[in-house]
């Protein structure tokens, strides 16, 4: 398949989970790949295996959190395979657990900044180029607390309504210009981060968040990878300012049960 042939996409939080997933998706549909994180070791065997399927990928290795950092790699990108036309802004942290009553300001800022400012700094720094083309699209990764609460993290609640809010307001700066922002909302997808939440005994514990879902199961990378494929599609040519849910009927749902 050859919809994104030659397309230039950056990827952000590339290295594992959802955004490495969709690389590899995008990548097999022809896109030229960037991706993007923190280690160096983890986004080279990423994009090796992109390669050994044929892809075209590179990396860059960044902290989005540090703005330098990060608009130096979305320039060597570009010096690489030419104009992003697609900006996955996928990077995200849980941060650190904890009520309100025990929130810790340092943690809170540099949770909003990984997550939220920093698509701010991404979009800032592409958006202009796509306006100019009349081409182009941004998704962004929120959360299921993109649109509720949820206990014992403030800071990642409050990042994850923010992205959604972002996106929405960039939606519509940008729209009649012909391009697109959206965001994807991952319900209980089984990545690393899902298994960091703890626990020894990882299938017992994906089991149990699974209880928690309309379909039983929480959900798969390469699940959610397709439906951010589809998003920064032209088959998704008039969809702008969404937000797009991937969880097995979560938000969707009230379950008195
Ligand atoms: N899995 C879920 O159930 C779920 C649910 C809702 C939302 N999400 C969101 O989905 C996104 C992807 O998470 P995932 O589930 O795929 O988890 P993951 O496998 O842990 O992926 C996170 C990615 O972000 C990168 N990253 C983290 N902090 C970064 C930073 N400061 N600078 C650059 N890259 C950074 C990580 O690589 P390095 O560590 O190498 O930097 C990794 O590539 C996140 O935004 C997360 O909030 C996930």
């Amino acid at each position: 398949m050859s919809e994104f042939r030659g397309r230039h996409i950056l990827i952000t939080g590339a290295s594992t989970g959802i955004g490495r997933a969709t690389a590899t998706v995008l990548a097999r549909r022809g896109a030229r790949v960037s991706l993007i994180a923190r280690s160096e070791e983890t986004l080279s065997a990423a994009v090796e295996e992109i390669r050994g399927q044929g892809g075209t990928a590179a990396f860059g290795v960044a902290d989005v959190a540090d703005k330098a950092s990060l608009l130096s790699v979305i320039d060597a990108a570009e010096g690489a395979f030419g104009p992003i036309e697609g900006l996955f802004a996928n990077a995200g942290t849980g941060g650190r657990f904890a009520s309100i009553l025990d929130a810790d300001d340092v943690v809170f800022d540099s949770v909003l900044r990984t997550n939220l400012t920093s698509v701010f700094w991404a979009m800032r720094r592409v958006l202009p180029g796509m306006v100019a083309r009349r081409r182009g699209t941004v998704l962004v990764t929120g959360s299921l607390a993109s649109e509720r609460g949820m206990a014992g993290n403030p800071a990642y609640v409050a990042s994850k309504h923010g992205l959604l809010g972002l996106a929405r307001a960039a939606a519509l700066d940008v729209a009649i210009h012909q391009v697109r922002v959206n965001a994807l909302l991952p319900g209980l997808i089984e990545t690393p981060l899902l298994h960091n939440l703890g626990g020894d005994d990882i299938p017992a514990m994906l089991a149990a968040l699974g209880r928690h879902v309309p379909q039983g199961r929480v959900g798969k990378a390469e699940e959610t990878a397709e439906v951010a494929a589809f998003l920064l599609s032209d088959a998704a040519a008039h969809v702008t300012g969404q937000a797009w849910a991937v969880d097995g009927g979560i938000l969707g749902t009230l379950s008195l049960g």
